[in-house]
């Protein structure tokens, strides 16, 4: 996560209090151990998304304490889904799933924050969110990804780019 969201984010008391009780539960803490997109590990990537969906919701006069608790535990599937055999059938389609059963174990889920734990994927899986907080979340989690996916690129363009120049250097100071 860029140093200026995590600014941002630690800066927002209202946010943090949303999800306090939620962010520092050892078994949420453990998505830090499991990779998502590219570099990025899911609890990471749930509290950006969390995050942007609290900011969306809170401007559209949406129930965004509800936006933020079910965006948290989106992708609490607990599991590194690049990795053969550590989950069951097709990831992208299970996974929501998954996760809602890992967070209702825990915590007290409304309604909404069910929907927006197990629609999140949607289109790619079936079951149209029932909420607009479910519809932001779907779009916010797409972003935050490719978001990540472009982070990723533009590190190792910076790494490839650091060593050729060090490689130049070294060629340089060689002669
Ligand atoms: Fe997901
Ligand atoms: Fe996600």
């Amino acid at each position: 996560m860029e140093q200026k969201l995590e600014n941002l984010i630690e800066n927002n008391q209202e946010f943090k209090d949303i999800i306090k009780e939620i962010r520092y539960n050892p078994k949420v803490l453990e998505m830090q151990n499991y990779r998502q997109h590219f570099s990025t590990n899911c609890y990471s990537h749930s509290l950006e998304v969390s995050f942007y969906c609290y900011k969306i919701c809170k401007k559209l006069h949406l129930d965004y304490i509800s936006a933020t608790r079910g965006a948290m535990l989106h992708d609490m599937f607990l599991y590194d889904w690049h990795e053969k055999g550590s989950h069951e059938g097709l990831h992208a389609f299970t996974h929501p799933k998954t996760a809602y059963e890992n967070a209702s174990k825990i915590f007290e889920l409304n309604e909404k924050e069910k929907d927006i734990i197990l629609k999140h994927m949607w289109p790619v899986c079936f079951g149209i969110p029932k909420h607009p907080e479910s519809f932001i979340i779907t779009l916010v989690d797409k972003y935050c990804a490719t978001k990540e996916g472009l982070n990723s690129i533009r590190d190792t363009y910076r790494l490839k780019k650091a060593i050729k120049n060090f490689l130049l250097i070294m060629f340089v100071f060689k002669k």
